[in-house]
C-alpha cells in the first residue's frame, strides 16, 4: 500500500515538475524585453555575458558585493545543496558512476554545510527587522522545507538508519517500471513525502530563479545600444507593418 502511494505520489511529482518547468521556460522565453537594460558595468560582447553569467551562477558575484552575510549563506547552502543532489545520484544509477563513488564522503559532509547554510538564512529572516518585514510566508516555507528534507535525511544517515540497497531497488524500479517494495522507515517516508512535494511546488515558487536568473536581461543583455539597435520582435513587425491593427 505505502509502496503504490509513493510509486504513485512519484510519478505524479516527476510529471508535475517537468511539466511545470517547461511551462515556466516557455514563459520566460516568450516574454518580451523591449528596452535594453543590462546592469552597468557590462559587458559588450557576447563571450563577455556567458562570463558574466557563469561568475552569478557559480558565485553569486552580485550577492558578494550586495551583502556578506547572506552571500556566505547562500554560497554554502547553494554549493552544499549541489553536492547532496551528486551524492544522491548513487540511488538512481547501477552501476554507480566512478565519479559519484569517489565524491560520496564529501557529499556527506556536505548535508551539515546545507542545514547550517539553512539555518543562517532563516536566521536573518527572523533576526533582522528590515528583512522579517519584507518577508512572506513562502520565504518561511521554503527554508523550512529544505531544512526539514536535510533534518530527515541527517536523521537516516547517523540515527535511524535505512535499508539504502531496498531503497535503490524502489526507485529503479519505478525508472524501469517493474516496482518494487519501499522501505517503511518514518525517517525516510517523511523525506521522500517532503521530496516530492518539493518538486510539485518548484515550478510554481520562488525557487524557479534557478531557472530564470538565465532568463533575466539585466544580466542576459549585451551593452552595445549603439553599436546595434535594440528591438523587439513586436516592434519589428510593427515596423514593417504588419503587426499593427489599429
Ligand atoms: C527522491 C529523492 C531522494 C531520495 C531517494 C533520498 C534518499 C536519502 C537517503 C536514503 C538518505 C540517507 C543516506 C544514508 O543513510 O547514507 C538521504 C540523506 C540525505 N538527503 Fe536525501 N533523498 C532524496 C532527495 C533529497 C533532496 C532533494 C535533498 C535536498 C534538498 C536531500 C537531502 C538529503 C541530505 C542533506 C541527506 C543527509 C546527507 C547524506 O547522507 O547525503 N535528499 N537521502
Amino acid at each position: 500500500m505505502i509502496t503504490t502511494i509513493f510509486a504513485l505520489l512519484f510519478y505524479s511529482a516527476t510529471a508535475i515538475f517537468l511539466l511545470g518547468l517547461a511551462v515556466r521556460i516557455r514563459t520566460f522565453a516568450k516574454t518580451p524585453a523591449p528596452l535594453k537594460v543590462p546592469t552597468t558595468p557590462a559587458p559588450t560582447t557576447k563571450g563577455g555575458v556567458a562570463m558574466r553569467l557563469l561568475k552569478e551562477v557559480v558565485l553569486f558575484k552580485a550577492l558578494f558585493k550586495a551583502n556578506k552575510w547572506i552571500w556566505l549563506f547562500g554560497w554554502v547552502f547553494h554549493f552544499a545543496l549541489l553536492l547532496v543532489l551528486l551524492r544522491h545520484l548513487r540511488y538512481f544509477t547501477d552501476p554507480v558512476w566512478s565519479w559519484v563513488a569517489l565524491m560520496q564522503p564529501l557529499g556527506k559532509y556536505a548535508g551539515f554545510a546545507m542545514v547550517l547554510g539553512l539555518a543562517g538564512l532563516l536566521f536573518r529572516r527572523i533576526a533582522v527587522n528590515r528583512i522579517r518585514y519584507i518577508s512572506a510566508p513562502s520565504d518561511y516555507l521554503m527554508l523550512v522545507l529544505i531544512l526539514a528534507i536535510g533534518g530527515t535525511g541527517l536523521g537516516m544517515k547517523y540515527i535511524m538508519h535505512t535499508d539504502i540497497v531496498a531503497l535503490k531497488a524502489f526507485f529503479l524500479g519505478l525508472m524501469y517500471f517493474d516496482w518494487q517494495p519501499l522501505p517503511e522507515d518514518p525517517l525516510l517516508l517523511i523525506h521522500l513525502g517532503l521530496v516530492a512535494f518539493l518538486m510539485i511546488i518548484f515550478p510554481f515558487s520562488k525557487l524557479i530563479h534557478a531557472v530564470g536568473i538565465f532568463f533575466s536581461p539585466g544580466l542576459n543583455q549585451v551593452d552595445n545600444p549603439r553599436e546595434k539597435r535594440h528591438i523587439s520582435g513586436w516592434a519589428q513587425k510593427l515596423e514593417a507593418g504588419d503587426g499593427g491593427g489599429n
